[in-house]
């Protein structure tokens, strides 16, 4: 499906999760991956290992991605081959009721999925661009970027701002045929939504929570050859959520 024999990709947030899986996904399909933590050392290690068991080629990365100067240096640090992808995947949730949600909680949230969006991609598209044989680029939205959640607002305009984002750049980098596409996952079963309540699974239309494979499919599809010609792309992987 995809002639990406040993090209190197980033996977952020890749110790456990959403990332884990797309990371696992994409190392069997061939890509070396590059697998990124923020504080799970062991949960990332044990992803490489999975990796390597399967035969395919990964390193590991870490850096805080809300502190810009620490993943620039991070990033820069690294040898080798410039990424051809990047699944921009971290990201953190502090819910609250909007009255609730004070300055540290909108800062932490913001700071992190939205300015982590440019932490991360800033050092890596230049080097993306010099390669000149294209180039992949998912990020990682929510149901809630789309269309709000209650007890979310800084969850929500982060999310909704990262769709802003992926759709511009997505036009900026279109005719380096690097394609930038957004996937806005539902609830999803991860350490970020454990104990979800039963009265939100049962306003899935599917009646469960996704898979974090059932994302993965999602990024390893964007990241084929069959996937080419989509670009600017907000895909939802959400049961019938909405
Ligand atoms: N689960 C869902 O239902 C759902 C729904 C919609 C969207 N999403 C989005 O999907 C993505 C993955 O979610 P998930 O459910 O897999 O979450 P998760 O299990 O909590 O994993 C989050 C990942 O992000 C990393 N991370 C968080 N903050 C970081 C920071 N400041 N610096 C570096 N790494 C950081 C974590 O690294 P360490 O653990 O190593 O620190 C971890 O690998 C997120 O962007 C989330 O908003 C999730």
């Amino acid at each position: 499906m995809t002639t990406c024999a040993g090209k190197p990709v980033l996977v952020t947030g890749a110790s456990k999760g959403i990332g884990r899986a797309i990371a696992l996904r994409l190392g069997a399909a061939g890509f070396s991956v590059t697998v990124h933590y923020g504080r799970d050392k062991v949960g990332a290690e044990a992803v490489v290992a999975e990796i390597r068991t399967g035969n395919g080629t990964a390193d590991i990365i870490d850096f805080d991605i809300a502190n810009r100067a620490e993943t620039r240096e991070a990033l820069e640090r690294r040898t080798g081959e410039a990424y051809w992808g990047v699944v921009a995947n971290a990201g953190i949730t502090r819910d609250n009721a909007f009255p609730a949600i004070d300055g540290d909680a909108w800062d932490a949230v913001l700071h992190t999925n939205l300015d982590g969006l440019y932490n991360v991609l800033h050092p890596l598209v230049m080097p993306m661009i010099r390669r000149r044989d294209g180039g992949r680029i998912v990020t990682m939205s929510s149901v809630s970027g789309l269309i709000g959640n209650r007890g979310q607002v800084n969850y929500s305009a982060s999310k909704a701002g990262i769709i802003g984002a992926t759709k511009a750049l997505a036009i900026e980098l279109a005719k380096r045929n690097i394609t930038v596409n957004c996937i806005a996952p539902g609830i999803i079963e991860t350490a970020m939504t454990e104990g979800v309540p039963e009265e939100v699974t049962s306003a899935i239309p599917m009646r469960r929570v996704g898979k974090p494979e059932e994302v993965a499919s999602l990024a390893a599809f964007l990241f084929s050859d069959d996937a080419a010609y989509i670009t600017r792309q907000v895909i939802s992987v959400n049961g019938g959520l909405c």
